[in-house]
Formats: structure tokens, C-alpha cells, sequence
């Protein structure tokens, strides 16, 4: 089976081009490189054995994505590619709309005209919004609290009306919650341009000495210590998620939204605590104001995605760090090499 990813060379992209080929699957990577850099192709070559096709396009470049789609005789598409920091998005709501939502109308296209009928796409627990009950199970309403938020939401539901139009469509909704991580390799990770916006790349480069101290967003949430909880995700577990929804639409048309989660939350105190352990340095912090948006604690039901996809995360918090770790240590060497 053929898979086209778009996003593929990005952080969430990359990890699962490793997983689907070790699982059997033929990838073609295709990504404008907005966010990421075709020097992960030579790593995914390094870590599978083997060179990946790679397409340098926009995925609004709707008559590239048909000529892709014909060559490559892709029978399933896995949708990354888009634009995802929440604060930019509410400064820049028209480069988020046009790259999340135009972006995957023109796939959409794309996969029509071209007769592509299965398609995971990547969602989020943000269009869980506001959280009303813990832990998140797929039932709870949806709604959104910025415009990154609501190109996921707008993607979702123009996906159920696709679906609902023509019985051939398969169509998953992955609702991430929070993907950390590395491949064991340490060759593949998450690698934010500028300053990290998310908690776990922050926490390794004060680590590893690149930044004095993290923030700490708040320690007055109705939470166990104080400080906001999420559920953090290994980015492997995630990756297998995605062959595991593959393989569901394999034998299933219609529409499904599903959770990838471990049901576990962990605090910003924890995750401090936890990287330290697996780095053996100190992260010096300080407790500052909250950050608007942010909700006190999310984590998910993932019991849905165990019984649809017969996948159900596995690697600890552990794992999590000890592997981020190792990404940021290798960089660091490829960085002084
Ligand atoms: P990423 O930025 O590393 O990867 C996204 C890739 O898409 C990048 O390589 C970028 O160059 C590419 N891209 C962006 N706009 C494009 C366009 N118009 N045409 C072609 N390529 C384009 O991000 P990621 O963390 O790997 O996230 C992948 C997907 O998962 C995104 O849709 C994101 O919204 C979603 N998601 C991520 C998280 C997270 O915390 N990382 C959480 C929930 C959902
Ligand atoms: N935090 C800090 N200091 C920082 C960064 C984060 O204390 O420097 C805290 C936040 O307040 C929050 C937790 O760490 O309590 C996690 O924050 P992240 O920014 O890493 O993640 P979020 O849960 O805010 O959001 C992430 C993605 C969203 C996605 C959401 C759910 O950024 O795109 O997970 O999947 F929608």
C-alpha cells in the first residue's frame, strides 16, 4: 500500500514515515518546508535502510498534489502538513486558515479528482476546548478557543460532510494530546525554530544549558501541585497510531474521530522532575503568571482507540524524556561537528 504524507518531513510526519515503512507500507513525504528541513530525509534513510521519496510542495499546490497522487499510485493520504502554534495563529488568522483549512480543501480536491479515498488526518484535543468532564472521552462537545483551534474544528466537520457525501470515503480524525519525544535513534526529533512555545522542548534546552530557566505558566490551577496538567504522549506511540488507524480504515468507510492519548496527565512539575532524572542536570525555574488559553488539566479516555484501532500508547514518561534527551544531545554534537 502506497501513503502519501503531507507535513511529512515535520516532527509528527517524520516519526510515523518510520513507523509505516517498518510496518510495510510504501511513503512518499511531500512538504513546502515551512516548518521542517529535507535534512531529516538523509536521517529517515539512516533509521530505515532506505531512501524516501520526497515532493518539496504546498499542499494548496492542488495540481501538484493530483500528479503526486497519479505517480506515486497512492492509495491513502496521512494529513500533517499545517501550521499549529496557537499564539501565532491568533496574530496570523489568515495564514491559519488558509494553511490548515484552504490546505486540505485543496487535498481534498486532489484526492477526488485522483479517486484517494482513505485519509487520517491530524487533529488535536484542542477542539475539545474548555474541558467539561475528565477524562475526554470523543463525545464531548467540541468547540474552540483560537483560530488554530478552529481550522481543526472547520477541517473536522467539512470531513464529516466528505465522508457523509460518497460511502467510498475512510476518513480518521486523530485527536492528538500532547506528542513528546524522540525515535530511539536519537537521529529524528522535535527541533522548534526560535523559542520553544511547548513545554517539553522548552525543558530539555534549559537542560542542556542552551536557556537559564524555564517559566512555569502558573502554580494556582485546582491541580495536584498547582501547575497545568496534560497528557504528553511518546511521539513512537503516536507514529504506530497512525498505521494502527490505517489499518482500521482498511476494512472501514465513514467517519471516526479518536483519541491518541494514555489517559495519563502529568504536571509541569512532573515533567521537570522527570527530565531530570534522564538528563542528570538541573532545570532551574520560576513560577510565573498563567498563560491566557491554557486550561488547569487535560487528558484523555483513550478507550476508543483501543477498541477501533487495537492501539493503546505503551512507552512511560520515561521513555519520553530519556529519548528527548538524546535528540537534544545529538544535535547538540551534529551542531559542534
Ligand atoms: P511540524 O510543524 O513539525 O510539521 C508540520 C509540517 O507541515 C512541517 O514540516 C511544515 O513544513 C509542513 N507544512 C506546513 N504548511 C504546509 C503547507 N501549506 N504545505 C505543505 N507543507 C506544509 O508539526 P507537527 O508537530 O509534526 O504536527 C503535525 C500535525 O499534527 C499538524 O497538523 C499539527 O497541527 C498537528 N498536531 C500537533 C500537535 C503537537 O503538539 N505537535 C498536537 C496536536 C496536533
Ligand atoms: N508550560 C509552561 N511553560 C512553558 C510552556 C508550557 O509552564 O514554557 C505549561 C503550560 O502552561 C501547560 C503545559 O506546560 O500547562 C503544556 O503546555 P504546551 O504548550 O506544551 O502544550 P499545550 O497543552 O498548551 O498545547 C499542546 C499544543 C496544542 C494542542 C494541545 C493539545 O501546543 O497545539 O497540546 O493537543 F492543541
Amino acid at each position: 500500500m502506497n501513503v502519501l504524507l503531507t507535513g511529512g518531513t515535520g516532527y509528527i510526519g517524520s516519526h510515523t514515515a518510520v513507523v509505516l515503512l517498518q510496518s510495510g507500507y510504501r511513503v512518499v513525504l511531500y512538504d513546502n518546508l515551512s516548518n521542517s528541513s529535507d535534512a531529516v530525509l538523509e536521517k529517515l534513510a539512516q533509521i530505515t535502510g532506505q531512501p524516501i521519496p520526497f515532493i518539496k510542495g504546498d499542499v494548496r499546490d492542488t495540481e501538484l498534489l493530483i500528479s503526486t497522487l497519479a505517480a506515486h499510485r497512492i492509495d491513502a493520504v496521512v494529513h500533517f502538513a499545517g501550521l499549529k502554534a496557537v499564539g501565532e495563529s491568533v496574530e496570523k488568522p489568515v495564514d491559519y486558515y488558509a494553511n490548515n483549512v484552504q490546505g486540505t480543501i485543496s487535498l481534498l480536491q486532489a484526492m477526488q479528482s485522483a479517486q484517494v479515498k482513505t485519509l487520517v488526518f491530524s487533529s488535536s484535543a484542542t477542539v475539545y476546548g474548555e474541558p467539561q468532564f475528565l477524562p475526554l472521552d470523543e463525545s464531548h462537545p467540541t468547540s474552540a478557543t483560537n483560530p488554530y483551534g478552529r481550522s481543526k474544528l472547520h477541517i473536522e466537520e467539512m470531513l464529516k460532510d466528505v465522508a457523509a457525501s460518497d460511502p467510498a470515503w475512510g476518513i480518521a480524525c486523530l485527536r492528538y494530546f500532547n506528542p513528546v519525544g524522540a525515535h530511539e535513534s536519537g537521529l529524528i526529533g522535535e527541533n522548534p525554530n526560535g523559542v520553544p512555545n511547548n513545554l517539553m522542548p522548552y525543558i530539555a534546552q534549559v537542560a542542556a544549558g542552551q536557556r537559564a530557566e524555564l517559566s512555569v505558566f502558573g502554580a494556582d490551577y485546582p491541580t495536584a501541585d498547582g501547575t497545568g496538567v496534560r497528557d504528553y504522549i511518546h511521539v513512537m506511540d503516536l507514529a504506530q497510531g497512525h498505521a494502527a488507524a490505517l489499518a482500521f480504515l482498511s476494512a472501514t468507510i465513514g467517519w471516526h474521530a479518536v483519541n491518541l492519548g494514555t489517559g495519563k496527565g502529568y504536571s509541569v512539575l512532573d515533567m521537570i522532575q522527570a527530565v531530570e532524572k534522564a538528563s542528570g542536570q538541573r532545570v532551574p525555574y520560576k513560577i510565573v503568571a498563567r498563560r491566557a488559553g491554557d486550561v488547569a488539566a487535560c487528558y484523555a479516555d483513550p478507550k476508543k482507540a483501543g477498541e477501533a484501532l487495537n492501539w493503546r500508547a505503551t512507552r512511560t514518561l520515561d521513555d519520553m524524556c530519556a529519548s528527548t534527551w538524546r535528540f537534544q544531545q545529538s544535535q547538540r554534537l551534529s551542531v559542534m561537528s
